[in-house]
C-alpha cells in the first residue's frame, strides 16, 4: 500500500500537480475535512475512476462554524486519515494549516444566493459563505478535472454546482450517493458523538423520510406527509426538527409533483445535529 504524498503548502501543492499535468495527466479532487469514513472512501474511489490522480484536502474550515459551533471539538485525526487514503489509492493529501487558507489580512467572501436560500442557512447563517469560500479556494488552487461532493450534504453540493456554474470556475462537480450504514443510518464524522442509545434513534432518520418520499410519490399531500414525518422524527426520540422540506432536486426550488425532488431534514439528538435526504421519484 503506497502512502500518498502530503503536502501543506499551496506553492508545494501547485508544483505536483504542475508536474502531473506535464505527464498529461487527468487529475480528480475530494474536499474534506478529515476524520473519514466509508462516505468519504467511496468518493476516492469515483474520483480515481474518472482520473488519473486524486487529490484529497483534509482541512477542518474555520470559516463554515459558527461560534457556538464545534470547531474545537470536531474530530481530528490525520494519521488513521492518511490510512484511509493509503488503502483508497490516493496519490496526493492537502493538509493546509488555517494560516496557509487564510493569512493575515484575508479578505475574500464568496456568497451563491440561489440554492443557500432556507434549509440549512435558516440555522446556520454563514455556513454556506463559508463553504463556498474554502470550496473556490480548493478548486482554484487544484484545478482539477472534477471535483466529486456527497449528495449526503445535498444542499451543499447544489451550492457548489452554481459556485462553478456561475463564477465560471472551470471543473465538472460529480455527485455521489450517499453511504450508509446497514441501517440505513448516512455515515457522518459527527455520528462519532452519538451514544449507543442515540444511535438507535438516529438510525429511525432514514426510514422515516423514506416513507415520506414514498407516501409522496404514490400522491399524498405534500404538507400533510411533511406534517407526519416531522412528527415520527420527534416520536422517534430527537429533542427537535430544524426543517423537513420537499425540494427540487436540480435548483431546491420548492417541489412540484411534475419535477424530481428531494426530502431533506435536519434534527438534533442531544449535541449532536443531523442531516439527511432521500430523492422522490417523479410520479
Ligand atoms: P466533510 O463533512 O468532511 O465531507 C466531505 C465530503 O464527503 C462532502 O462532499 C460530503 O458530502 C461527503 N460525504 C460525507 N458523508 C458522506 C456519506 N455518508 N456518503 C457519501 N458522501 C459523504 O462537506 C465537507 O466536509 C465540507 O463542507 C467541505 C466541502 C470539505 C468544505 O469545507
Amino acid at each position: 500500500m503506497k502512502r500518498p504524498q502530503v503536502v501543506e503548502s499551496v506553492s508545494d501543492l501547485r508544483s505536483v500537480v504542475r508536474e502531473w499535468r506535464r505527464q498529461g495527466l487527468s487529475v480528480a479532487m475530494v474536499p474534506t475535512m478529515g476524520a473519514l469514513h466509508d462516505g468519504h472512501v467511496s468518493l476516492m474511489r469515483i474520483a480515481l475512476e474518472r482520473a488519473d490522480r486524486c487529490v484529497v484536502s483534509i482541512f477542518v474550515n474555520p470559516t463554515q462554524f459558527a461560534p457556538t459551533e464545534d470547531l474545537d471539538k470536531y474530530p481530528r485525526q490525520l494519521a488513521a486519515d492518511l490510512d484511509r487514503l493509503a488503502e483508497a489509492g490516493v496519490q496526493l493529501a492537502f493538509t493546509p494549516t488555517a494560516a496557509e487558507m487564510y493569512p493575515e489580512g484575508f479578505d475574500a467572501k464568496v456568497v451563491i444566493s440561489g440554492p443557500s436560500a432556507g434549509l440549512e442557512t435558516d440555522f446556520r447563517p454563514t455556513f454556506f459563505e463559508g463553504v463556498a469560500t474554502v470550496v473556490a479556494k480548493l478548486l482554484l488552487q487544484v484545478l482539477p478535472d472534477c471535483a466529486i461532493f456527497g449528495e449526503k450534504d445535498y444542499q451543499q453540493l447544489c451550492v457548489v454546482k452554481k459556485l462553478c456554474c456561475d463564477l465560471d470556475i472551470p471543473v465538472e462537480i460529480i455527485g455521489a450517493p450517499t453511504v450508509r450504514d446497514t441501517e440505513g443510518l448516512a455515515m457522518s464524522s459527527r455520528n462519532a458523538y452519538l451514544s449507543p442509545a442515540e444511535l438507535t434513534v438516529a438510525r429511525q432518520l432514514n426510514k422515516i423520510l423514506r416513507q415520506a418520499a414514498q407516501a409522496l410519490r404514490l400522491g399524498a399531500n405534500a404538507q400533510e406527509t411533511l406534517d407526519k414525518a416531522r412528527r415520527q422524527v420527534l416520536e422517534a426520540g430527537f429533542g427537535s426538527v430544524d426543517y423537513v422540506e420537499a425540494r427540487a432536486s436540480d435548483t431546491l426550488a420548492p417541489w412540484r409533483r411534475d419535477r424530481d425532488g428531494r426530502i431533506l431534514v435536519a434534527a438534533r439528538l442531544g449535541a449532536t445535529r443531523l442531516i439527511d435526504n432521500v430523492e422522490v421519484v417523479r410520479s
